[in-house]
C-alpha cells in the first residue's frame, strides 16, 4: 500500500502486556497507529509504538529480515514473525501476543530457556571422523540435497508453540523445532553419531509424544514441514539394527 492510500487509516493494536516485577497480572494495551507514520510490517508497528507512544513495551527483534528468528510472537491467532507479517490494512484492530504457552519474561518476550536447552540437547553439531581441518570434507550434491527444508530453520520456536503435544509437555518432549534440527544432523552424510542420535530420540516422551496433528507444519514461517521431519527421524529408528 502507498503512503498515499494508507493517509490517516488508523488501526488499533492490543497489544498483552505484563511486567512480573511490577503487575500483579496480564492486561492488554490498546495503541492506536496511523499507518501513513509507520512501514508495513507487524514489528514497524510495534517499534513505531515503542519510539513514539510507550517505551516500556518490551519484544525481541534483530534481523528484520526474517532471519535470525528473535520476533516471533502470537499475531492474530497465529504464530509467526512481526517482521515478515503484513499489517492487515483492511482490519480496524490486530491481536497481538506472546507465543503461547510460554513463560513471560515481560510483555512478548517468552522465556526461551527450556527450549534452547532442549536444542543443545541433541548436541546440534557435526561429529565426524574427519580430523584434517584444513582439508575439504566431501559431500556429494545428492547428500547435500537431503539438507534441504532442514538446514533453513531458524529456531524461532513458532512451531514448538503451536503443538500441543508441547504445550502440555515441555518439560519432556522436545518438541518439533528441536526434532528438525535433529534430523538435520541424522541426515548429514558427513556426520557419524547417527546411530547415538537416534537411539538419544528412541523415547516415549522425547520423540513419541508427537501424534501428527501437524500445527506446527501450518505455522512455520519459513514454510518447513517439522512433520515430516518427525516422521524421517521414526522410520530411521525402525532402520536401527
Ligand atoms: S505433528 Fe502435531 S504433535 Fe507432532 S510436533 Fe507437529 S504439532 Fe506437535
Ligand atoms: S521449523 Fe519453522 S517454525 Fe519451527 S523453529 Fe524452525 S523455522 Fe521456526
Ligand atoms: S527480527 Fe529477525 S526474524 Fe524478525
Amino acid at each position: 500500500m502507498s503512503n498515499k492510500e494508507t493517509k490517516n487509516k488508523l488501526i488499533s493494536l492490543q497489544v498483552f502486556r505484563w511486567d512480573p516485577e511490577k503487575d500483579k497480572k496480564p492486561y492488554v494495551s490498546n495503541y492506536s497507529v496511523d499507518l501513513s507514520k509507520c512501514g508495513p510490517m507487524v514489528l514497524d508497528a510495534l517499534l513505531h509504538i515503542k519510539n513514539e507512544q510507550d517505551a516500556s513495551l518490551t519484544l525481541r527483534r534483530s534481523c528484520r529480515e526474517g532471519i535470525c528468528g528473535s520476533c516471533a510472537m502470537n499475531i492474530d491467532g497465529n504464530n509467526t514473525l512481526a517482521c515478515i507479517k503484513r499489517i492487515d490494512t483492511s482490519a480496524k484492530e490486530m491481536k497481538i501476543y506472546p507465543l503461547p504457552h510460554m513463560f513471560v519474561v515481560k510483555d512478548l518476550v517468552p522465556d526461551l530457556s527450556n527450549f534452547y536447552a532442549q536444542h543443545k540437547s541433541i548436541q546440534p553439531w557435526l561429529q565426524s571422523d574427519h580430523s584434517d581441518s584444513t582439508k575439504e570434507q566431501y559431500q556429494s550434491k545428492e547428500d547435500r540435497a537431503k539438507l534441504d527444508g532442514l538446514y533453513e530453520c531458524i529456531l524461532c520456536a513458532c512451531c514448538s508453540t503451536s503443538c500441543p503435544s508441547y504445550w502440555w509437555n515441555s518439560d519432556k518432549y522436545l518438541g518439533p523445532a528441536v526434532l528438525l534440527q535433529a534430523y538435520r544432523w541424522i541426515m548429514d552424510s558427513r556426520d557419524k553419531a547417527t546411530k547415538d542420535r537416534l537411539k538419544f530420540l528412541e523415547d516415549p516422551f522425547k520423540l513419541y509424544r508427537c501424534h501428527t496433528i501437524l500445527n506446527c507444519t501450518r505455522s512455520c514461517p519459513k514454510n518447513l514441514n517439522p512433520g515430516k521431519a518427525i516422521a524421517g527421524i521414526k522410520r530411521q529408528i525402525t532402520l536401527l539394527t
